[in-house]
């Protein structure tokens, strides 16, 4: 069974929460194992991405920019991966999903700094405010289509 990760920062209203809870979902039924974690609770241990086989990415638009841990999740990749050579961490599929107050710049932002991971998987997902159940579906089906990338 692949090992999805969905990564995200949820701190304000619990919007990219709602997402990322939605994104996991659509993963579940296509058959991953899902681990979800809020960087707003704790930083996530880096080395632990080797054993994922695709990740979802999701932030909020704060100041037109990723959150922080988001931020440092990358920062913690970089290190591991570039200085210190550890395998396993790149080459992965991967999908983008943000949530913003009515800016929403951080989508180009994000499609431009997880590059590095990997192939992304379908478009960034941009929710303006709380998602309604249309957005919610959108998210799933994201889910459902990186599932089906990291089942090859
Ligand atoms: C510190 C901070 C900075 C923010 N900056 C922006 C911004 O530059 N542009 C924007 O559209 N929304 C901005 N927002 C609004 C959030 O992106 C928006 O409320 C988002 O849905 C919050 O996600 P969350 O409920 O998952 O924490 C900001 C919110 C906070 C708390």
């Amino acid at each position: 069974m692949p090992r999805l990760l969905v990564l995200y920062h949820s701190q304000d209203y619990g919007h990219t929460g709602q997402m990322a809870a939605a994104v996991a979902e659509g993963a579940r039924q296509a058959g991953c194992e899902v681990v979800l974690h809020n960087t707003n609770d704790a930083r996530f241990d880096v080395a632990t991405f080797a054993d994922y086989d695709a990740a979802a990415f999701g932030s909020p638009d704060y100041f037109s920019y990723i959150a922080g841990g988001l931020k440092t999740f990358l920062d913690d990749h970089y290190v591991l991966d570039v200085r210190r050579g550890v395998s396993g961490l790149t080459g992965k599929p991967y999908a983008l999903f943000c949530s913003h107050g009515g800016g929403g710049r951080v989508a180009a932002i994000m499609a431009g700094l997880f590059r590095r991971v990997g192939t992304q998987v379908g478009d960034t997902l941009a929710c303006r405010g709380a998602p309604d159940e249309a957005k919610l579906e959108q998210c799933r089906a994201l889910g459902l289509a990186l599932a089906g990338a990291a089942l090859g």
